[in-house]
């Protein structure tokens, strides 16, 4: 089996799981968790979400915490955007890229961003065109990919129409999110099948897993057998969505690294330094990690 030499990880516990805390974290416990991700070695660190504070409130601090981090050398620290507010909001905050969101139904669509698709498509095209003239890279993102809490099963072609109308918007990436954990190995090899077929190189491509039924990993391993190198994952499995009722976090950062140092892909983690990220936010929310390699290694330790 043919596996990428390198995989990349995108960290997106500080938007993702910390959007659905029940309790806003301040913004020195946001940027010290920042500060801990980049110092053991992750390069992507989605930061925080410039969106409407009634929508996402956990969120309303983002342009402080991106005042407050360290900002390391080599680290893209990125923002979700919803609208041409959220990327002015980006741009100020010096974010180093940012990502739009798109439902692949109509009703995950309106309750995640209270518009049709056709209308998200429509609000982003000013964020495309300001971000490509400030040489902002834009990440897109596709929600309920392998299934959606309001209509169940999604087609793979619908996902692999989204997808490439995302590319040729301009984004440099997909990410494919299995918000609500439905996904197994089957469907996620049917999905990237349909899309690759359709033109879309597996490098345009990323992973999103939350891991809400346990199946995130092997979903994981098909995308890697699939060329798909790029993975988002969050600090001790923090997450969810405050629009998927259920759904929980995303697969934990320690779990993927682990699957990767066994099949020899290169991550340029250290394991050390991301025990101790992991401590620290389970420390902060009074919570024991999710990640089942992240508490075997600390008792190893
Ligand atoms: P709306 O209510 O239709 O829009 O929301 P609006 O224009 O009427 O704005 C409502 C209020 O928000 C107004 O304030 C605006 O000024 C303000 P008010 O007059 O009521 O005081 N507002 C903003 N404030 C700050 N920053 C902004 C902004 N925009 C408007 N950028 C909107 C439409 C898109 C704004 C809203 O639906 C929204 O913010 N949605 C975001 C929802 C969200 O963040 N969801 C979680 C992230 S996506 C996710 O987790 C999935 C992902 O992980 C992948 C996966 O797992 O599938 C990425
Ligand atoms: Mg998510």
């Amino acid at each position: 089996m043919n596996y990428p030499t390198e995989a990349c990880l995108v960290e997106v516990g500080p938007r993702d799981g910390l959007q659905n805390e029940a309790t806003a974290l301040s913004v020195k416990q946001k940027s010290t968790l920042v500060d801990y991700l980049s110092a053991s070695g992750l390069s992507v660190i989605e930061t925080g979400s410039f969106v409407s504070p009634r929508w996402v409130p956990q969120m309303a601090n983002s342009a402080d915490v991106f005042q407050t981090i360290q900002r390391k050398a080599g680290v893209r620290y990125s923002a979700l955007a919803p609208n041409e507010r959220g990327l002015q909001d980006a741009i100020a905050a010096q974010a180093s890229e940012v990502a739009i969101f798109v439902a692949v139904t109509e009703s995950f669509s309106q309750k995640n961003l209270n518009a049709s698709i056709e209308q998200t498509f429509e609000r982003y095209k000013p964020v495309l065109e300001v971000a490509a003239q400030h040489e902002l890279p834009v990440r897109g993102y596709l929600s309920c990919v392998l299934g959606c809490p309001y209509e169940g099963n999604v087609d793979p072609a619908v996902v692999s129409a989204l997808t490439q109308r995302l590319l040729e918007g301009g984004c440099y990436e997909v990410s494919l999110g299995d918000t609500i954990g439905t996904g197994t190995a089957g469907s996620t090899a049917r999905l990237l099948d349909t899309i690759l077929s359709g033109g879309v190189s597996a490098h345009q491509l990323a992973v999103h897993c939350h891991d809400t039924y346990g199946q995130a990993l092997a979903n994981i391993v098909v995308a890697l057998q699939h060329g798909v190198a790029t993975i988002d994952s969050s600090i001790a499995g923090l997450g969810g969505c405050p629009y998927a009722v259920g759904a929980t976090g995303n697969v934990a950062t320690e779990d993927v690294i682990y699957l990767l140092e066994g099949l020899g892909i290169q991550h340029g983690v250290q394991i050390p330094a991301l025990l101790k990220a992991s401590d620290y936010i389970c420390t902060q929310l009074g919570r024991e990690t999710q990640s089942r390699a992240g508490r075997a290694l600390s008792l190893n330790r």
